[in-house]
């Protein structure tokens, strides 16, 4: 946004979350909340007013190629994670899609850490490979020896999240971003979990930046939502080579994407080609509702990591509790690098392991009152799931006893209620668990 300080001082991020990204166009009077363009497309002023649109985009014609309401949103978060430019679409996963299927072509590869939520990993692994594009998994993912090393002639793009989902094991962002850029190639990174009032991914060299907006962006549960953030550094000639699509001329021979938008020929391409035609487009009431709840987005996450870490220490002084998978812990094997990353707080989405396995999760989860029992994260409302019989039951026995995931295992994401109305919830989880041994 353009308003200065006196002092020049920069704004703060609650002041930014509030004020930034301000709708484009509005008619008089200005209405305070940003407006919901509740409308296919744009009626052209003249014949003129049309060609000139399509000539050079500027101006509006129909909603999946641009629309204020979504553009308020995405000025909102490009600016709060300090990127570029960034682009609104219907879900995390069709930010993913369309990242992923933009820049990527067939006989190219990817290089994923194997920390990531499992409609991550189901696109990687099943999806890509139909159209030829093949993913290989980093389990040490914070050595960059281990990176470098797997990195091929064809790798064309990094991914990992910031903090990963479900196991808080966080993530030693610039030293992917080093390879990633000795090799020319983008460091894509899932913020979801970290959120940009925790952590800004970019300012640790990441180059695009995705979210599921449906989580903590949105806050109140209510839509689904996603975004990419795009960094706007795109060198044509360290990279220009490996993304042909973002340098050859355009299709009757006009300037490429390189040539017209310079650093920024990932996002437009993202936005002007692959969003475009594949189409996830959001609803203009969605973006007007995760506008909404971006404006309390460092409340909300400061109280959720409070409340996240006087659970994980609670939770960690419990007999029936094995363990706690959370890098605000002082025993966390993270704990050294949520320090670095995450100073503010640790996120509130994390997992723990009941001893008494399956069984106790069962009587856990059904004896809860206050923390709902669903598929979601994020949210102002404490939530929990059993990943072994939900989310993951695509995983074998290895492949989950190896991302630490047991059938005593839960993922709670941790909402803004009282600390002690929670606590009290879980004992009577462990209440359930301790009446059946
Ligand atoms: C880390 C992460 N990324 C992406 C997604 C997908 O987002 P959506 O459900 O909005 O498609 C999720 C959903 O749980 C997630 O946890």
């Amino acid at each position: 946004m353009t308003v200065h300080p006196p002092t020049q001082r920069e704004l703060g991020f609650a002041t930014r979350q509030l004020h930034g990204g301000i709708a484009p166009s509005v008619a008089e009077p200005r209405p305070r909340a940003t407006p919901i363009y509740l409308t296919a497309g744009f009626v052209h002023e003249d014949f003129d007013q049309a060609a000139d649109h399509f000539a050079t985009g500027d101006g509006y014609s129909y909603t999946r190629v641009a629309n204020p309401t979504a553009e308020a949103v995405e000025r909102r978060v490009a600016e709060l994670e300090r990127g570029a430019e960034a682009l609104l679409v219907g879900s995390g996963q069709a930010a993913l899609a369309v990242t992923l299927l933009g820049l990527l072509s067939t006989g190219d590869h990817v290089l994923a850490s194997a920390s990531l939520y499992e409609g991550s990993r189901g696109f990687l692994l099943e999806n890509l490979p139909q159209l030829g594009i093949e993913t290989s998994f980093v389990t040490e993912a914070n050595d960059e020896a281990v990176w470098e090393r797997a990195v091929r002639d064809n790798t064309r793009a990094l991914f990992v999240e910031s903090i990963p989902n479900p196991k808080n094991d966080i993530t030693d962002l610039a030293v992917i971003a080093r390879v990633a850029h000795r090799h020319g190639i983008p460091l894509i990174v899932d913020n979801t979990l970290a959120t940009p009032y925790l952590l800004r991914p970019i300012e640790h060299g990441a180059d695009i930046v995705i979210h599921s907006a449906s989580k903590f962006l949105a806050g109140h549960g209510s839509v689904l939502g996603g975004l990419i953030v795009d960094n706007g550094t795109f060198d044509v000639e360290r990279s220009g080579a490996l993304f042909p699509q973002l340098t050859r001329p355009g299709r009757l021979g006009g300037p490429s994407f390189a040539e017209r938008t310079g650093g920024r020929a990932r996002i437009a391409y993202l936005r002007e080609v692959a969003a475009l035609r594949f189409g996830p487009t959001a609803s203009p009431i969605n973006a007007f509702l995760i506008n909404q709840g971006i404006e309390t987005l460092s409340l909300r996450v400061t109280r959720q990591s409070a409340n996240a870490l006087g659970v994980a220490r609670w939770l960690e002084q419990q007999p029936e509790v094995h363990s706690v998978d959370y890098s605000g812990l002082e025993s966390s094997p993270f704990h050294g690098l949520a320090r670095q990353y995450l100073p503010d707080g640790q996120g509130s989405v994390f997992s723990f392991t009941l001893a008494g396995g399956i069984d106790a999760a069962r009587r856990f989860v059904n004896a809860l009152e206050v923390f709902t029992h669903m598929t979601h994260l994020g949210d102002v409302r404490s939530l929990i799931l059993h990943p072994t019989t939900t989310s993951h039951t695509l995983r074998s026995a290895d492949e989950l006893s190896q991302a630490g995931i047991w059938p005593g295992t839960l993922r709670v994401s941790i909402g803004i209620e009282d600390l002690p109305d929670l606590i009290d919830d879980l004992e009577r989880g462990l209440g359930a668990v301790r009446t059946a041994g």
